[in-house]
C-alpha cells in the first residue's frame, strides 16, 4: 500500500490505517494472518484471561437487521497456554500484534499484559467493555476509579503501548476517556458492542442462552461514530474507532471524527478479510481525489467545521 495510507498510533507503525478488532478471527496465528494478508495494517486478538474459559453455551449469536447480537462469553484458553500462540504469531505476521486482555481484577489485567509482552505482542488493548461477563468488562470500563486502577497496574507491569477500550453503554464516554488519559493509557478503542436483547416471539424467550448480548455491525456505526467525535473532543490520545464500518465511505467517516485508524470485526466475518483491501484502496482514492499526501491530514478534520 501507498505512504498516503501509512500512520502511527500508540508508537505502533502501521502500513495502513485498518486494523482486525478483538473477537472476529482472532484465535489462531494462522486467522490473524489472514486479516493481515487481507490488508489490515495491524491485528488484536481474541480477548484472553489468567485462566480458560469455556464461554457461553448456544446460541451465542444471532443476526439482526444490520446487525449481530452476540454473548459468546470470552472464551480462551488462558494466557499460560495462548502465550504459545503469540510468540509463533509474531514469527508469521509481518504487522504489529495487539493482544486483548480482561480480568476481574486488576492484578488479572496486569498479569495477562505482562505475560503477553513477554511472548512477543508489541502493544496489549484492555477490554474494559465487554458487555456480557460479569464482573469484568464494563464493570470496570463503566467506572472511572476502577478503570485507573486497572491502568496504573498495567503499565506498571510492561513497558509496551497500552490501549483502552471503551464502552458505549455509558452515560459519558468523555468522562472515561479522561480517566484513561489520565491514567497513562497510549490510545484508546472506541468503542467495544452496545449492549442488546433478542426475543423469539414464538417460545416467547431471549434467545441467546446468556439472554443479554453485544450488538455491533452498520446498525451501531452512528453510535460508535459519535463516540469517536466526544472522545476526539475531550482528550489528546489517539484513537482506533471501532464500530459498523464496512466500506471506505464508513472509514473516511470515522477519520474526519478524529479516528487514527479504524478496527473492523463484523464486516471480516460477512464480507471477509479482503474488506481491509477494499477500505484501504477506497481511502486512497478518496485521499488522492480530495488532494491529500497522508490520512493523516484528515484525522479529525471535521472538528474544524
Ligand atoms: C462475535 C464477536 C466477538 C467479539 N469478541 C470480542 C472480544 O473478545 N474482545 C473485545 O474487546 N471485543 C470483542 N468483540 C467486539 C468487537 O471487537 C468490536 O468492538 C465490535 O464488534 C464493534 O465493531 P464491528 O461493528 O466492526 O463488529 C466481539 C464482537 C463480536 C461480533
Amino acid at each position: 500500500m501507498s505512504n498516503l495510507l501509512s500512520t502511527n498510533i500508540a508508537q505502533l507503525q502501521l502500513k495502513t490505517p485498518t486494523a482486525l478488532a478483538s473477537g472476529i478471527l482472532g484465535y489462531t496465528a494462522e486467522s490473524l494472518q489472514l486479516a493481515a494478508k487481507g490488508g489490515a495494517g495491524t491485528v488484536v486478538t481474541k480477548s484472553v484471561g489468567v485462566n480458560p474459559r469455556p464461554g457461553y453455551p448456544n446460541p451465542t449469536v444471532v443476526q439482526a437487521k444490520n446487525a449481530l447480537i452476540n454473548a459468546v462469553g470470552l472464551p480462551n484458553p488462558g494466557i499460560n497456554q495462548y502465550t504459545e500462540e503469540i510468540t509463533y504469531s509474531k514469527t508469521l505476521l509481518k504487522v504489529p500484534l495487539i493482544v486483548s486482555v480482561f480480568g476481574y481484577t486488576a492484578e488479572e489485567y496486569a498479569l495477562v499484559s505482562q505475560k503477553a509482552a513477554d511472548a512477543g505482542a508489541d502493544a496489549v488493548e484492555l477490554n474494559v467493555s465487554c458487555p456480557h461477563v460479569k464482573y469484568t468488562g464494563s464493570e470496570i470500563g463503566q467506572n472511572p476509579k476502577l478503570l485507573t486502577e486497572v491502568i496504573c497496574k498495567v503499565k506498571a507491569a510492561t513497558q509496551k503501548p497500552v490501549i483502552v477500550k471503551l464502552s458505549p453503554n455509558v452515560t459519558d464516554i468523555t468522562e472515561l476517556a479522561k480517566a484513561a488519559e489520565k491514567a497513562g493509557a497510549d490510545a484508546l478503542t472506541v468503542v467495544n458492542t452496545v449492549r442488546a436483547v433478542v426475543i423469539d416471539i414464538e417460545t416467547q424467550t431471549p434467545i441467546l442462552s446468556n439472554v443479554r448480548g453485544g450488538m455491533s455491525g452498520p446498525a451501531v456505526k452512528p453510535i460508535a461514530l459519535r463516540c469517536v467525535y466526544d472522545v476526539f473532543e475531550a482528550v489528546k490520545l489517539p484513537i482506533f474507532g471501532c464500530g459498523g464500518i464496512t466500506n471506505w465511505k464508513d472509514a473516511v467517516e470515522f477519520f474526519l471524527a478524529g479516528a487514527s485508524a479504524v478496527q473492523v470485526g463484523t464486516a471480516v466475518a460477512s464480507e471477509e478479510p479482503s474488506v481491509f483491501q477494499a477500505i484501504n484502496r477506497g481511502v486512497t482514492s478518496y485521499l488522492k481525489r480530495k488532494g491529500y499526501r497522508s490520512v493523516k491530514e484528515i484525522v479529525g478534520l471535521c472538528h474544524q467545521a
